[in-house]
């Protein structure tokens, strides 16, 4: 049994069930819709016209259909959908007709991501939205990015990158995880170690321009370059963080287009999210200051807020960080942090 939901401006058929479960006919998780909230805003905020976009794990098609009615028509030349369920072909009719979007700008296929990425001619836009690890699609979407183009990468396989698993993260993401307060943020560097190597063997630099960890994901979007020498810089930047790694030691995002995103949105829970974001961008370290895990050892801490200002007086830079509620980011040591408070 199917109903109507609408998410965005598209408005698409999704099972009843309300259990969510990858052996449903039709995939839909409504937890996803933040992810794709940030999608379409990204694809908004960059510099990029005529795009062709390419969706091998398209599942509803929501994520396409929302690229379609609600970015700028100058920016999509034409969106691929693609996803291996059987009735897929099925599916994507009956949302695109829902939505009254005809077959100017669409592409429907019901073949294995891999074939499908493989087959095309390529895209300025990937999005790898798997379950689990994104690993069996990173080699073909790498090799079908365009130059400049931008690739999203989504792992759900957190238990791994987090590391409640080490072994698991070891053999699928070559490194060691931490499973402390610092694991969000060393769990996504870890991952952009992994896809950036992948980029590596084709002599694609893969440079994040907006990564995020969430809920029960995360998130990278790499905008690729073509080159040995723009490779050869990307590893240079892949080091050991404390006991864990070796992982991505660069920047997570870019400053003008978190800025431009901001612009972009009246959504406030998005703007909040971002301004967060915008301010730890500009603080180049890894790893963050969790309050919680010093106050064990500290009487008298203070507030979260306070402490950012009292860390600024100091002449340091400090913010909250989006991994996690209860800490800071900042470059000061944790030796004058700690003489401080
Ligand atoms: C997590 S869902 C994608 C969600 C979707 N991107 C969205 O935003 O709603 C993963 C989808 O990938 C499809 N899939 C899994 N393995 C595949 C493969 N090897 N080739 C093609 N599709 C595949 C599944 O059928 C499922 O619909």
């Amino acid at each position: 049994m199917l109903k109507t939901i609408t998410e965005g401006k598209a408005r698409v058929k999704v099972p009843t069930e309300e259990k969510i479960s990858s052996k449903l006919p039709v995939f839909y998780n409504p937890v996803m819709k933040f992810n794709r909230d940030v999608s379409v805003l990204l694809l908004k905020a960059i510099d990029k016209k005529a795009m062709q976009i390419g969706l091998p794990l398209a599942a509803s098609g929501v994520r396409g259909i929302r690229f379609l009615l609600e970015l700028p028509k100058s920016k999509i030349k034409t969106v691929f959908f693609n996803d291996n369920k059987k009735d897929f072909k099925k599916t994507m009719a009956a949302n695109l007709k829902l939505n009254k979007i005809g077959k100017s700008k669409v592409e429907v296929h019901n073949k294995d991501a891999n074939r499908f990425m493989l087959d095309s001619t390529g895209f300025d836009y990937i999005d790898i939205d798997p379950f689990g690890t994104p690993n069996p699609f990173l080699d073909a979407a790498v090799r079908r990015i365009a130059r400049n183009g931008i690739l999203a990468v989504t792992a759900t396989d957190t238990s791994a990158l987090c590391g409640s698993f080490t072994k698991a993260c070891l053999r699928k993401y070559w490194a060691v995880p931490v499973n402390n307060e610092q694991m969000y943020e060393v769990g996504l560097r870890i991952l952009i170690r992994k896809v950036q190597l992948i980029g590596a063997q084709f002599d694609k630099a893969l440079i994040p321009i907006f990564s995020y960890s969430k809920d029960h994901y995360m998130r990278v979007f790499f905008r690729a370059e073509k080159g040995k020498q723009k490779v050869d810089e990307i590893i240079k930047l892949h080091n050991h963080f404390q006991e864990a790694g070796p992982l991505w030691t660069g920047q997570l995002w870019d400053t003008k287009l978190v800025t431009k995103m901001i612009k972009e949105t009246e959504d406030r829970e998005l703007i909040r999210f971002l301004k967060i974001i915008k301010a730890e961008s500009k603080i180049s370290t890894v790893g963050y200051y969790d309050t919680h895990t010093i106050y064990k050892k500290q009487k008298n801490l203070p507030r979260k807020q306070d402490l950012i200002k009292k860390i600024k007086k100091k002449g340091f830079k400090a913010s909250e960080t989006h991994f996690l509620n209860t800490a800071i980011k900042s470059d000061i040591t944790k030796k004058e942090l700690l003489k401080l408070i």
